[in-house]
Parts: C-alpha cells; structure tokens; sequence
C-alpha cells in the first residue's frame, strides 16, 4: 500500500506521518508533500525510524510526485482555527486548497481512497465530489471525511464519565463534524447507562471538544495530536479492508441522501473503500429532535461546497 500526506508538514501532518511509519504494514510506502520546504527534512527524519516502510519527501507547488502510484490519500492541508472561529470561518481559504489538491489526486491516483481532514469537512468533502465529478472520475465508495476524532473522543470522555474500560468503535457518530451536526448515540453505547443531564452535557462536550482545544491552545492551533491518531486509525482501517478485512467505521461520505446528500455513518469498508452503509440504528426521541435539527446547517454547508466548484 502507499499512503500520500499531503500537508504533511503541519500540526497534524508531521504527527501523522511518524504514525504511519511506525503502524503501517511492512512494505508499505509512505509519501508526504506540502508546501512547506522543510518537508522534504521532515520525511528524511522520519525515514530514519527502523521500520519496513519507504518514506519520500516532495515539496513545491505540485504534489504529482507525490501522489503516483498512491492507494490512500489524507488531506490535512489548510488553516486551523484559532480562537473565536468556527470551522466555517476556514472555508475561504481551504476550499481552494482542497479543490486545487484533490483536482492533482483526480489526475495521478484516480482510483485511490481519499480522506479529507481539513475543515470546514461538511464542506471540503462536496467540494472534493464535485471536482472528481468534472475529472469524470468520481467513486462515491472512495472519498471520505474523516470524523474518525468524534469517535474517539467519544469513547474516551464516557470511559472517563462511567470509569468503564476503554473500547475502540463501540459507539457511532452520525451527522457531519461541527458544532451540532456531530451527534453521538449514546443510546446505543452497550453495557452502559447515561441519565438525561448525562446524556446532553456528554453531547454538548463531544460537539465541543474541538473548541476545547483550540481554546486551551490560545491561538496555537486546533486539535493536532489526537486528531494524527484518528486519522491513523482511519487509514488503517481502509488498509485492513484493502487486504481483505471487513472493518466497520464511522466516516463522513455520501450516502443514500435520506439524511443528507453527505452524512457521518456507521460503514463496512471494503477492498475499494465503502461495501456498505450501515444503518443508524435506533435513536433515542433526544437523538432524534437532534438529528432533525442538524439537518438544515448540514445541508447548507453541503451546498455552499458544491457552489464553490461550480463557481471556481
Ligand atoms: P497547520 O497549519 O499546522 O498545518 C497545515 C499544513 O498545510 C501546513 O504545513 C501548510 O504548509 C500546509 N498547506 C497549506 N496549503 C497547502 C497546499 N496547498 N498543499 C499542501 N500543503 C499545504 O494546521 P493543522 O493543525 O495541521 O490543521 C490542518 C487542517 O485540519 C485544518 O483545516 C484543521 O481545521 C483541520 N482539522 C480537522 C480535524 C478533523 O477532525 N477533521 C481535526 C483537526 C484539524
Ligand atoms: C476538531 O474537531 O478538533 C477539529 O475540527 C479542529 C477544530 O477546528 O475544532
């Protein structure tokens, strides 16, 4: 397998990159772009960790290098938030990163999975769809947003909460990844009881986490650590079903459009990325007031990505 970064010099790149290298299966390639000069020096530091994976380091204004021959691609390039934004407030400088970027991918690697982490993701994500739609290469099964951090924030603030053991994928997060649109169902966690003010203040904390972080930050950043370990856990996840595994995992993608025309579910991946979405299950009647009042900004977000393209 080869996975490309692209913003591998970041917050989140550079973590994410020493992941890969020491979790990535051996053989596997590993290739990291940005546009940063120094990343050519941050895949030669990594390359010097003594496990069976390549590393190669491009930088420049053109990622093509990079991106040959790439079976996954993870996007963390564009600007974090800083204290007093929303996510949205990104859009009008990562759009075009994202266009421009996966526009590259949608020449070099048509067919590889892509997994978009740069925010606002309810909107780079349409945003990608359409410019693999004009590229007439578009594989709805093959691009994801990767919301991989709600789901693990969720499993450590409720292992926190009921001091239960810690399980990796034992709780979905349905929606997109802002504000009210990431929805946790707790009702369905197993094996664990939450009351009412449990369930809305956990709900409330899972959909501001990001804030939390960018506020403990002070104008450093948003969330970089825990989000390299999400989006590694994500791309395992694709590899494993790329060798045959069936994985199931919460991603951001286009679905059926009962929701949304995009939307965060439940997937079984397979070997060329989504097999099959996977039911919701059954929410809870706080779930479900939740879930329909999401569904407006949701959408809108949906659609000011894709005017975007048709506009560019
Ligand atoms: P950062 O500023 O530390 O790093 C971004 C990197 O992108 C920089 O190295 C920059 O040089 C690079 N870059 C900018 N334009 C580029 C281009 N055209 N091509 C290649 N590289 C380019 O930011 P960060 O903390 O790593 O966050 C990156 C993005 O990820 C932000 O948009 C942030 O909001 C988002 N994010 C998403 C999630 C999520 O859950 N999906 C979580 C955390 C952060
Ligand atoms: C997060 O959830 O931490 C990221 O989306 C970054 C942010 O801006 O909150």
């Amino acid at each position: 397998m080869k996975v490309t970064v692209l913003g591998a010099a970041g917050g989140i790149g550079q973590p994410l990159s020493l992941l890969l290298k020491l979790n990535l299966p051996a053989g596997s390639e590993l290739s990291l772009y940005d546009v940063a000069p120094s990343t050519p020096g941050v895949a030669k530091d990594v390359s010097h960790i003594p496990t069976d994976v390549k590393v190669e380091g491009f930088t420049g204004e053109d990622p093509s290098e990079a991106l040959k021959g790439a079976d996954i691609v993870l996007i963390p390039a564009g600007v974090a938030r800083k204290p007093g934004m929303t996510r949205a407030d990104l859009f009008n400088i990562n759009a075009s990163i994202v266009r421009d970027l996966v526009a590259k991918a949608a020449q070099v690697c048509p067919k590889a999975c892509i997994g978009i982490i740069t925010n606002p993701v309810n909107a780079t994500v349409p945003i990608a769809a359409e410019v693999l739609k004009k590229a007439g290469v578009y594989d709805k099964r093959k691009l994801f947003g990767v919301t991989t951090l709600d789901v693990i924030r969720s499993e450590t603030f409720i292992a926190e909460l009921k001091n239960t053991e810690l399980r990796p994928n034992y709780i979905s997060v349905i929606g997109g990844h802002s504000g009210t649109t990431i929805l946790p169902l707790l009702s369905q966690v197993q094996h664990v009881e939450f009351s009412d003010d449990e369930v809305k203040s956990l709900t409330t904390r899972i959909q501001n986490a990001g804030t939390e972080v960018v506020e403990a930050k002070a104008g450093a950043g948003s969330a970089t650590l825990s989000m390299a370990y999400a989006a590694m856990r994500f791309a395992l996840s694709l590899v494993r079903a790329a060798q045959g595994e069936n994985v199931v995992t919460c991603a951001y993608v286009e679905g059926d459009g009962k929701y949304a025309p995009f939307f965060a579910q439940p997937l079984l991946l397979g070997k060329d990325g989504v097999d099959q979405l996977l039911p919701i299950g059954p929410l809870s009647a706080f779930e479900q007031a939740a879930l329909d009042e999401m569904l407006p900004a949701l959408r809108t977000e949906i659609e000011n990505g894709v005017k975007f393209v048709k506009e560019s």
